[in-house]
């Protein structure tokens, strides 16, 4: 698959199977998301792969857990219904859309890992540099997946809840993030098209698109 169709036909995965990553896949994958451009040439990142079976159990059963608080949150309530209500939703909603995820043969976590390179007054812009690179190393990523048939989805907002957690099950010093997770697994179909909940609100290329100033789109 070629470029182009891979960007056409990443999408966000949700649903997957048990079928294992060969590693030399597998390191074909994580060798080109290294490749992606860092910020200052710095590296500031590393990738964490996760495929003991232990360790994937619980790192599924803490993003599950934290899409059911999500969605929980995320969920335009009436203000009637009463707290307990919307986690008990969010939890049948998680369990719905992501049980899968305990399937998922692998998983890949983007990883900000601070170099120390940036001078004081430089540091915040750099720490944007640095979450920025981590983001394209798992685009790269998601891509190289996609040409191979393995599905992934980026996720930022499910681990957010219990990060320390995470941190714990991972190993993970204070200093290094991790910013962005993904499951990584052969899944049963790819999506297609715009998901249905997103198709009122999608918004056309052409109206993000400016010419020359803001305002002038294509639209
Ligand atoms: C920065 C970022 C954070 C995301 N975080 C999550 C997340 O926490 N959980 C999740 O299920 N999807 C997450 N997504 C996936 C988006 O919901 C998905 O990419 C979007 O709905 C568009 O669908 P598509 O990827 O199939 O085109 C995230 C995507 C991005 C770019």
């Amino acid at each position: 698959m070629d470029v182009v169709e891979a960007i056409r036909k990443r999408r966000a995965v949700r649903s997957y199977t048990d079928r294992p990553i060969p590693d030399e896949t597998l390191d074909h994958l994580l060798r080109l998301a290294l490749r992606a451009p860092t910020g200052s040439g710095a590296q500031a990142w590393s990738i964490l792969v996760v495929r003991d079976a232990g360790r994937r159990a619980k790192i599924a059963d803490l993003v599950i857990a934290g899409g059911a608080r999500y969605f929980a949150q995320m969920r335009p309530w009436k203000e009637e219904v009463p707290e307990g209500e919307r986690l008990a939703w969010g939890t049948a909603s998680a369990e719905k859309v992501l049980s899968s995820y305990r399937a998922a043969p692998a998983w890949v976590f983007g990883l900000v890992v601070p170099r120390d390179n940036y001078p004081a007054s430089m540091r915040e812009g750099g720490h944007l540099d640095d979450v920025i690179s981590v983001a394209f190393a798992m685009e790269n990523l998601f891509l190289a997946a996609r040409a191979e048939g393995i599905g992934s989805v980026p996720t930022t907002a499910f681990q957010r809840f219990e990060k320390d957690r995470l941190r714990e099950i991972l190993g993970l010093p204070a200093e290094v993030d991790p910013v962005i997770l993904t499951p990584l697994g052969y899944p049963e179909a790819f999506p297609e098209g715009v998901a249905p909940a997103m198709q009122k609100t999608f918004r056309a290329w052409k109206t993000l698109v400016h010419d020359e100033t803001w305002g002038n789109t294509r639209a």
